[in-house]
């Protein structure tokens, strides 16, 4: 199937079948979450309905405890950015929770300021734009190789194999100092740690300890040997009193780890489907290289490749929308809901790399801002532009509608984008 052949194709289409979600009875806890995904390249209809609706409704997490979803862009910002959403009272005892399995307590994910403050601020100094941009060759030489080896497959590939994941992974595993060869035990960890639903408590925790013993066994050895990686860098790091325990070493290589692959493939997959759909947005990429940034920001708007931020709990009454979301609840902020609001974008679901009010939810808000955004960005523009710098004929290999998500994870993404040149 020639794809570039095809229409200009919006982003989102409200299948028929696809707003199965009903509105609840009276009193009782209404829709479960994660919402229903009609097909791998629309988001959830049913934001539609609640944006308009009840922009801040209540839902069944998959722990079975009840959350509230806020769904608009002004208020979503809200929750990520105000204090009174708390991350830290994610871990307490008795909190609602949003899977069954308990988070890590010590984590950037898990903390509030000014204990957030000062973990994050020993490992920022390793993600500014300058370290980051210091990076470019080797991420540009990594991916040439993959292209590579993929061009010498014939004339397909599954793009998720060949360069989606493969190459985050590198960049995260060289920047840490993690072996390479062990990227494929990190598949399977990170996959563990991002389910909601699709594995058992056990298997969850069964995963994130082997993790977990593995960087432990790892900071051992680089206590002895440093080496010029992060890892090496984070076991010396300090600030004016402080270093990093043992605990918060191994913790926050894991965060890194998963955070730094797993979105990432799941968003390069995203944004070459996307482009692959719409030939005008291949144009840009052949015809305006200087607007791939901008492609790219656009391209993470639409793409959101999690419903919502991770959990966050109220500390106190707080009033979203004209509702009042009491002490100690479960609130979730609907970045891919957010971030196609229309009172915020015209014609949302377009990507427009001309935007004026581009700017999105993506990376988040606030203190817990993506710390690997500019990473992400730069890895997504070097994806991008060399994939079709290498393949000037690249089309998708398959149907739109015989692509699957992979369900019942915290972040979707494509199980595998076959593609032909
Ligand atoms: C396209 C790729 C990515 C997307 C869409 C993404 C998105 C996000 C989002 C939505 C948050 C949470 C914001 C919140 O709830 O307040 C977050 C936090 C975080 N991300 Fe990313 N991320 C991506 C790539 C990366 C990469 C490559 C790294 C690391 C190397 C990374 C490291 C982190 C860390 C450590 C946090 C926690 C920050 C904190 O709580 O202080 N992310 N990211």
């Amino acid at each position: 199937m020639d794809t570039a052949a095809e229409p200009r194709v919006p982003q989102t289409q409200v299948a028929e079948e696809g707003v199965a979600e009903a509105a609840p009875p009276a009193g009782k806890c209404p829709y479960s979450y994660p919402f229903h995904r009609p097909s791998a390249v629309e988001i959830p209809p049913l934001y539609d309905k609640l944006r308009a609706d009840e922009p801040v409704a209540k839902v069944s997490l998959p722990s079975g405890d009840e959350g509230y979803i806020v769904s608009r862009y002004d208020d979503a910002k809200v929750v990520l950015s105000d204090l009174r959403f708390s991350r830290a009272a994610t871990v307490e005892p008795g909190a609602p929770k949003l899977t069954h399995v308990p988070m890590p307590p010590n984590s950037l994910f898990t903390l509030d300021p000014p204990e957030h403050t000062r973990l994050r601020k020993l490992v920022a100094k390793e993600f500014t734009n300058r370290r980051i941009r210091e990076l470019r060759p080797r991420v540009q030489e990594l991916t040439d190789e993959l292209l590579d080896r993929m061009a010498e497959q014939g004339g397909v590939a599954d793009l998720n194999e060949a360069l989606a994941f493969p190459m985050p992974v590198a960049v995260i595993c060289e920047l840490l100092g993690v072996p390479f060869e062990d990227r494929e035990k990190f598949r399977n960890w990170s996959n563990a740690i991002v389910a909601l639903t699709t594995l058992t408590q056990e298997e969850m925790m069964a995963e994130r300890l082997a993790m977990a013993g593995y960087i432990w066994e790892l900071v051992q050895v680089k206590r002895k040997e440093p080496g010029t990686d992060l890892l090496s860098a984070l076991i010396t790091a300090h600030d004016d009193e402080n270093t990093l325990d043992e605990g918060e070493l191994v913790m926050m290589a894991m965060t890194l780890l998963v955070a730094g692959h797993e979105t990432t493939v799941s968003m390069i997959g995203a944004c070459v489907l996307t482009i692959l759909r719409e030939p005008r947005l291949r144009a840009i990429v052949d015809e305006q290289p200087e607007k791939i940034g901008a492609l790219v920001e656009e391209l993470l708007r639409v793409n959101p490749i999690g419903d919502g931020g991770p959990l966050r709990i109220t500390l106190t009454d707080v009033e979203i929308a004209g509702t009042v979301i009491p002490k100690g609840s479960a609130v979730m902020a609907a970045v891919a809901s957010a971030n196609r609001d229309e009172r915020r974008y015209t014609a949302p679901a377009e990507v427009d790399v001309d935007r004026e009010n581009s700017q999105h939810l993506a990376f988040g808000n606030g203190v817990h801002f993506c710390l690997g955004a500019n990473l992400a960005r730069l890895e997504l523009e070097v994806a991008i532009a060399s994939v079709f710098r290498k393949f000037p004929t690249l089309r998708l290999g398959t149907e739109v509608d015989q692509l699957r998500m992979k369900s019942g994870m915290l972040v979707h993404g494509l199980e595998s984008l076959p593609v032909a040149w």
